[in-house]
């Protein structure tokens, strides 16, 4: 199935990972994210490389069993629940889909006029996209929803840290700023704690980098899983996601990453990465320490290596 994919066996991209982790190892560069206590309690060394093909074979080494959260690697998939569940009209009305080169949590960047932050991919316009889903379902039910949302790309239960969860409600005053901006411009009404409580739920969902390759690998078969066969997002929407995960998805870096990768991706600040290449599998690597950006070092070392030697940026 790698040979369908790849044009290689599964064996041989088992062995190809195992070279990419034994290349990157050594580096401890980097700081691992320490503004969500929590997240520093974190195996700082931990590295895992994994690849789901479209048809669901797997190949990962190092540390893929180990769980983390998502954080941003969430956004791209609660953007796609939203415009599932309400339309691309309603969705676009909050929120724009224009790239920033800012950092993820600027404070500043709304489209002049319409107020609207640029992108699903900040966290402006996550929490424009949380509140949203709040406004129309109710808090409950849109954790239900992202929940089986969650399932349909993971393939199995979904799960979240509740202690990420209670540390970045208690901490976040820079995104509750956030929030209150959106709040002055009506692109969310009252209820800022909801808006709040569901993108940190989303942010706190536990995978694997096994986990998370299968998610990329859901969009990259166009919003089936490729082994449980059920759909996670309408087929509709795929696009609109993974265009503006290669516009946005990587922030401040998202030129260079376009340039040199070339592929649609998400960083988490846990220290993930999910990369798709559209029709044949999904990627991801875990490395928390971080570099001035807020993406894993290791990461985009071995994002970059792989893109490279597999020919693999959308351009190709
Ligand atoms: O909003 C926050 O601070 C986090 N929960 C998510 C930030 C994040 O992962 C940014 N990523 N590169």
């Amino acid at each position: 199935m790698f040979e369908q994919a790849m044009g290689r066996s599964a064996a041989s991209a088992q062995q190809y990972l195992q070279e990419l982790h034994d290349r990157f190892k050594g580096d401890t560069s980097g700081k691992v994210a320490d503004y969500i206590p929590q997240l520093a309690k974190v195996p700082q060394d931990a590295f895992a490389i994994a690849a789901c093909t479209v048809q669901g074979e797997v190949v990962a080494v190092g540390d893929a069993d180990l769980t983390f959260t998502l954080q941003s690697a969430s956004k791209p998939f609660t953007y796609g629940l939203a415009l599932d569940m309400l339309g691309r009209e309603a969705v676009r009305a909050k929120v724009g889909v224009e790239p920033t080169g800012e950092a993820f949590n600027s404070i500043v960047e709304l489209e002049e006029g319409v107020h609207r932050p640029y992108n699903p991919m900040i966290n402006a316009g996550a929490i424009a996209v949380c509140a949203l889903l709040c406004e129309s379902v109710g808090l409950d039910e849109a954790i239900a929803r992202g929940e089986a949302m969650a399932e349909g790309y993971l393939g199995r239960p979904s799960t979240f840290d509740p202690e990420v969860l209670a540390s970045e409600l208690v901490t976040g005053h820079r995104n509750r700023a956030i929030a209150h901006l959106l709040r002055h411009f009506h692109i969310m009404g009252e209820d800022i704690d909801s808006a709040l409580t569901l993108y940190y739920r989303q942010c706190s969902i536990e995978v694997t980098a096994r986990d998370l390759a299968s998610m990329g690998a859901t969009l990259a078969n166009r919003g089936v899983h490729p082994t449980t066969g059920a759909r996670a997002i309408g087929s509709a929407y795929v696009r609109d996601i993974l265009t503006l995960m290669f516009t946005c998805g990587l922030y401040d870096s998202a030129g260079r990453w376009a340039y040199t990768v070339g592929l649609p991706a998400k960083s988490g600040v846990s220290g993930c990465v999910v990369g798709v290449v559209p029709g044949r599998m999904g990627l991801a690597v875990y490395s928390p320490r971080l570099d001035s950006h807020g993406h894993s070092v290791r990461a985009l070392q071995v994002f970059n290596a792989w893109s490279e030697d597999w020919n693999l940026s959308v351009f190709e």
